[in-house]
């Protein structure tokens, strides 16, 4: 936890893929262009129609920066070869994930297709040369690309906030993880059924500790830690 806390939370070194990925942030929430796009999961009971600003789509399904730069951070610092995002959306967090490991790799899944069109060209604008996106319903994507892309060393959840699909996504990874997997929920907090499934991830019994930071959840399965431990930290 101390390791964590020193170089990773509270690192705030402005590394250099910063700025550029901010940017592409900036230009997507400047964009009044309207796409079509298939609603999927609780996180979009926001706007419920079908044609959608680019603009909408970056204020409201977006990593803010604070936690997608953390995010890169815990990438960079515990380089994991092989990363899964469920939930491109734009690409933004997806662009910090794929420059934090230049070594490894970025899949990233999304069921919308003209938002991960939109996701895929802002990972090249970005250099991204480790990272592919999955277009399709999770369910449909993620168990055949497991079956075939083992292990997973870090995932990033988000996308589909609702309890029992968080759980099956957990189930699957869990098939597919060793002791040394992160993986890191989103929104564990946002709703009854986040916090039931968020609740159900702590209580598996091979998971040895854990980091709440209210926004997202952080989850280690290392054999080391002898005794279970739940860590709830201000960010
Ligand atoms: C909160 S956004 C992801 C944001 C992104 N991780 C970031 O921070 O830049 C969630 C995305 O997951 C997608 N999604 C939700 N449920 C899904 C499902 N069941 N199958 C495929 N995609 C899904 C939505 O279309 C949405 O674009």
């Amino acid at each position: 936890m101390f390791e964590f806390i020193e170089k990773v939370l509270n690192d705030k070194n402005q590394y250099d893929c910063y700025h550029p990925i901010e940017s592409i942030r900036k230009k997507l929430l400047q964009n009044n262009n309207s796409i079509e796009v298939e609603d999927f999961g609780a996180g979009s009971s926001v706007i419920k129609t079908n044609q959608r600003k680019i603009s909408a789509i970056a204020a409201s399904s977006l990593k803010p920066k604070k936690y997608a730069q953390l995010l890169y951070r815990i990438v960079k610092y515990y380089q994991p070869k092989h990363i899964i995002e469920l939930g491109t959306s734009l690409g933004i967090t997806a662009s910090y994930l794929s420059s934090a490991c230049p070594n490894g790799k970025l899949s990233s899944f999304e069921g919308s297709k003209a938002i991960a069109e939109i996701a895929k060209m802002n990972l090249e604008n970005t250099g991204s040369k480790n990272s592919e996106v999955y277009t399709g319903e999770f369910n449909q994507t993620l168990p055949d690309y497991l079956n075939h892309n083992s292990p997973v060393d870090f995932a990033f959840i988000d996308g589909n906030h609702r309890k029992e699909p968080t759980l099956t996504y957990f189930k699957w990874l869990l098939e597919h993880s060793n002791d040394y997997t992160i993986m890191v929920f989103d929104d564990i907090h946002w709703s009854k059924e986040m916090e039931e499934a968020w609740e159900a991830v702590k209580q598996n019994a091979i998971v040895t500790l854990t980091i709440d930071l209210f926004f997202i959840g952080i989850v280690f399965f290392r054999k080391e830690f002898k005794v279970k431990q739940h860590f709830s930290i201000r960010y």
